[in-house]
């Protein structure tokens, strides 16, 4: 897919967070910039508690502020900047052209509504169909993601269905009004991986019939590789790495993203979920002044200590931030850091 030649449907720049107003307190999500385009499949990937969850959030207008704060940045999604919009242009955007899944269904499923309510309400609200109609194009969508018996499950309530089907549901949910831009947040972490990979081809194929630029969020490595165009690799708030997945499984440069690829089990990439490198995310009070990385980086010099390092242009979008970049793939040190310390049994 070209980078170049589509205007992106959603621009991030510089986009910068926190949860406190001390300005002593560090950016919670630091000068974080991406752009994913019409029909194209960004993965946003990083251990948990990297800032993933809240930059989608964000993006969504859906994080309480206070105690949230945005420092800086902007998001241009159609033509205007999200962070810019009043709350009320933001609920007509929100599950319109700009729609959601989450992890866990049951937190933006009404328990008190039926299936066919929830979409047809979806439906009626931003195109302004009548009931009858909204009820159709529900009825379409759960046979759309391949819900059995979907005239039946119309007028089924949530808790009466299995957990795949529920997420099956937010899909069909999300998707209905034909968004140009979904935003999926482990959209499969909390199923088997058979219907795992059936959600996620489901999304695809909806994806590719409508044009919906997706961004996803993933732990999972064996998902990245399956479906992502671009990758960009977070860690303590920071896009540390970013790329296409050629870009990132071929080459990859940072020793954040090194250490999560060798973690790759070879066999049943599936069950590849993220490499427990050694050592935690900071938490927010304690996030390093340089590099964020440096406490658990093996290659960490004084000079990471002393600064972040800047982004570094690899080639064509392959941009990486390591003051060790770039590293010759068949250097030494690529070769022993990705067989040493941090390295361990992947669960
Ligand atoms: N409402 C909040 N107030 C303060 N800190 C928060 C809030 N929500 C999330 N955080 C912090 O933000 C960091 C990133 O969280 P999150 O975006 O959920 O990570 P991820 O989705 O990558 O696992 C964590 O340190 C978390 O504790
Ligand atoms: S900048 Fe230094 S500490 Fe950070 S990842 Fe690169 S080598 Fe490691
Ligand atoms: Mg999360």
């Amino acid at each position: 897919m070209s980078d170049t030649e589509r205007r992106p449907v959603l621009e991030v720049s510089g986009f910068s967070l926190k949860f406190s107003r001390s300005a002593a307190m560090p950016n919670l999500v630091d000068n974080v910039s991406f752009a994913v385009g019409s029909g194209e499949t960004l993965c946003i990937v990083g251990e948990s508690g990297c800032g993933k969850s809240v930059t989608s959030l964000a993006l969504m207008g859906l994080l309480a502020s206070p105690p949230a704060q945005r420092v800086s940045g902007t998001a241009v999604f159609d033509g205007k900047d999200l962070f810019t919009l009043t709350e009320r242009e933001l609920a007509d955007i929100r599950g319109n052209r700009l729609s959601m899944i989450f992890q866990e269904p049951m937190t933006s499923l009404n328990p008190a509504f039926t299936v066919g309510e929830q979409i047809g309400e979806s439906v009626r609200r931003h195109r302004g169909v009548d009931r009858a109609e909204a009820r159709a194009q529900a009825l379409e969508m759960l046979r759309l993601v391949r819900i059995p018996a979907p005239e039946t499950r119309l007028d089924a309530y949530p808790h009466q269905l299995s957990g795949g089907m529920r997420q099956r549901v937010m899909i069909a949910m999300a998707l209905a009004n034909r968004p140009r831009l979904l935003i999926a947040d482990e959209p499969t972490t909390a199923l088997d991986v058979t219907i795992q990979a059936q959600v996620l081809a489901l999304i695809r194929n909806l994806q590719a019939e409508t044009g919906t630029a997706m961004v996803l969020i993933t732990h999972d490595l064996g998902v990245v590789a399956e479906v992502a165009d671009h990758v960009a690799v977070m860690y303590a708030g920071r896009i540390v790495e970013y790329g296409t997945v050629a870009d990132l499984f071929d080459d990859p440069q940072h020793p954040y993203t090194i250490g999560l690829m060798g973690a790759i089990p070879s066999t049943g990439k599936r069950e590849g979920s993220l490499a427990t490198i050694r050592g935690s995310v900071p938490s927010p009070e304690q996030m390093p002044d340089g590099c964020r990385f440096a406490p658990r980086c093996p290659f960490a010099a004084q000079r990471c200590i002393d600064a972040a390092p800047p982004d570094q242009p690899i080639a064509g979008v392959h941009r990486v931030a390591c003051w060790l970049a770039p590293v010759e793939q068949s250097a030494p040190g690529a070769g022993q850091y990705q067989a040493a310390p941090m390295r361990k049994e992947v669960a």
